[in-house]
């Protein structure tokens, strides 16, 4: 059987890498997007009987419909990545940052992401091996020098990690980690990054379908773990 994987955000950069790499080793794929036009689109590009579906992290009603949707189509969920996010603040400082834009980062890359686990965990609980991969980024590291960099972004990817690791408590029976593309050549890395959409993706793709049972609630990077 299929394994049955849902990406967030997959119409592009990372997501739509991890979904072609997913794809070629098996995996019925699910490509989210706020545009579900795109979606289809994309996943036609992915080929391999991949889908689209409409989903904005942000929105319950449509978290809510892609639940349905899927449960309808599948019966299950065996994979979740959540890899949608958004970087409004890359050099703003810290003291200049306007409270709102700190917290629309967060109502998409936490709470957006808090919303999805929750909202599949019942599609989750029906597969024999269901695992959740959270895209997060080094910049949410705490155990390095203090930086001054997208503060907005970085305090977001922080909280990331600690829902990683509050997840693995609340589903015991779902494997879920976080990890680190690395910096990558997509429209929020831009053209200046030295990694391809591609490789930032094997890591995603091996936590998603290979990684062993027992590496959970890790912070992982290029195949091996890093501190939080
Ligand atoms: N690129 C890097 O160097 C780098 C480094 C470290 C970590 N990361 C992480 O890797 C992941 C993918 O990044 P990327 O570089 O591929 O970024 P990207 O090309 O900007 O793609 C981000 C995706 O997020 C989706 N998204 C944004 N807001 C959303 C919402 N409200 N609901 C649903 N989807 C939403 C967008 O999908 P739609 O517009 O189709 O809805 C888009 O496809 C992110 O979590 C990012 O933080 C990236």
């Amino acid at each position: 059987m299929k394994p049955v994987i849902l990406i967030t955000g997959a119409t592009r950069g990372i997501g739509f890498a991890a979904a072609k790499q997913l794809g070629a080793r098996g995996a019925q794929i699910i490509i989210a997007s706020r545009d579900g036009a795109r979606a289809a689109e994309a996943a036609a590009r992915v080929g391999d009987g991949a889908c689209g579906v409409a989903l904005d992290i942000t929105d319950q009603a449509s978290v809510d419909a892609a639940v349905k949707q899927i449960e309808e189509q599948f019966g299950r969920l065996d994979v979740l990545v959540n890899n949608s996010a958004i970087l409004l603040d890359h050099y703003q400082s810290l003291l200049e940052l306007q409270p709102e834009v700190l917290l629309e980062t967060l109502n998409t890359n936490v709470v957006g992401t808090l919303r999805v686990s929750q909202a599949f965990a019942l599609l989750l609980a029906k597969s024999k091996a269901p695992r959740i991969v959270n895209v997060s980024s080094g910049a949410g590291q705490i155990d390095g020098e203090p930086q001054s960099w997208a503060p907005a972004y970085c305090i977001s990817k922080t909280a990331l990690n600690m829902l990683t690791q509050q997840l693995t408590a609340a589903l015991p029976d779902v494997i879920v980690n976080s990890m680190c593309p690395g910096w990558c050549r997509t429209d929020m890395g831009g053209s200046d990054a030295p990694r391809t959409p591609d490789e930032g993706a094997e890591t995603l793709t091996w936590l998603a379908l290979g990684a062993p049972h027992d590496l959970r609630s890790k912070f992982v990077k290029d195949l091996g773990v890093i501190p939080w």
